[in-house]
């Protein structure tokens, strides 16, 4: 991996840098109805140099973490982290995550902007049967509680994300919509 300075990272370069929020809204699944979780969060991203795939393809990469709290009762209740990747050449983003409930998946899309009030926005998709951008899960997952699809979309704009992720799940003998959304805000480095 090269790690120098000079790597262009393209439409991810806003995101580098540590951010907060705390006016997130979890809509999760219980097995007699919904779960709604007022929560607050951080995601750190960090510049992770770039790498090169079979001699050819070369990708610009940050690593990020992610750390959410529920509002209620100051706890950290979902833990994610992974790399969000830039092929300069198809102009393609990924983004490959893990959560520790033995879930992990790489999703793929695009970006646009920054439009006329500067929003950078960044789209991916991934499927359990989708050829290309996949989900892997453990067998009780899948058995369990099943991650279909996920879609997540964020818009950078300077010092600020808004993102939405919806996770579809099947769970409890049906479909769920499991979202989540915040805004976030760039935090000071001193
Ligand atoms: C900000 C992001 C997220 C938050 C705050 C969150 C929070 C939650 C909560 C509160 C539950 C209900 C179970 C519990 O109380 O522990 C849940 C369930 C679940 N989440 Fe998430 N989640 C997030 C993102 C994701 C993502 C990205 C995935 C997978 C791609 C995912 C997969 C699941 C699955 C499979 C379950 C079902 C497990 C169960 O309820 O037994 N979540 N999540």
């Amino acid at each position: 991996m090269n790690t120098q300075a000079t790597i262009d990272y393209g439409p991810l370069t806003g995101l580098i840098g540590s951010w907060h929020g705390d006016k997130g809204v979890d809509v999760a699944p219980e097995s007699d109805g919904i779960e709604h979780n007022p929560y607050y969060e951080t995601i750190t991203f960090e510049a992770a140099g770039d790498v090169t795939n079979a001699e050819q393809q070369q990708l610009a990469v940050l690593f990020y973490r992610q750390q959410v709290s529920r509002q209620s009762n100051k706890q950290v209740f979902h833990d994610e982290c992974g790399y969000w990747m830039w092929d300069a050449e198809t102009k393609v983003v990924m983004h490959s995550l893990t959560i520790p409930r033995a879930v992990t998946l790489i999703a793929g899309g695009h970006y646009h902007g920054p439009d006329n009030s500067d929003n950078v926005v960044l789209s991916v998709t991934a499927r359990r049967d989708d050829p290309d951008w996949q989900i892997t899960q453990s067998p009780f997952m899948r058995d369990n509680a099943r991650t279909d699809e996920f879609h997540h979309q964020i818009i950078l704009n300077g010092d600020s994300i808004n993102y939405n992720e919806t996770t579809i799940l099947n769970i409890y003998g049906k479909r769920f919509e499991h979202t989540d959304q915040n805004t976030l805000k760039r935090a000071k480095t001193s």
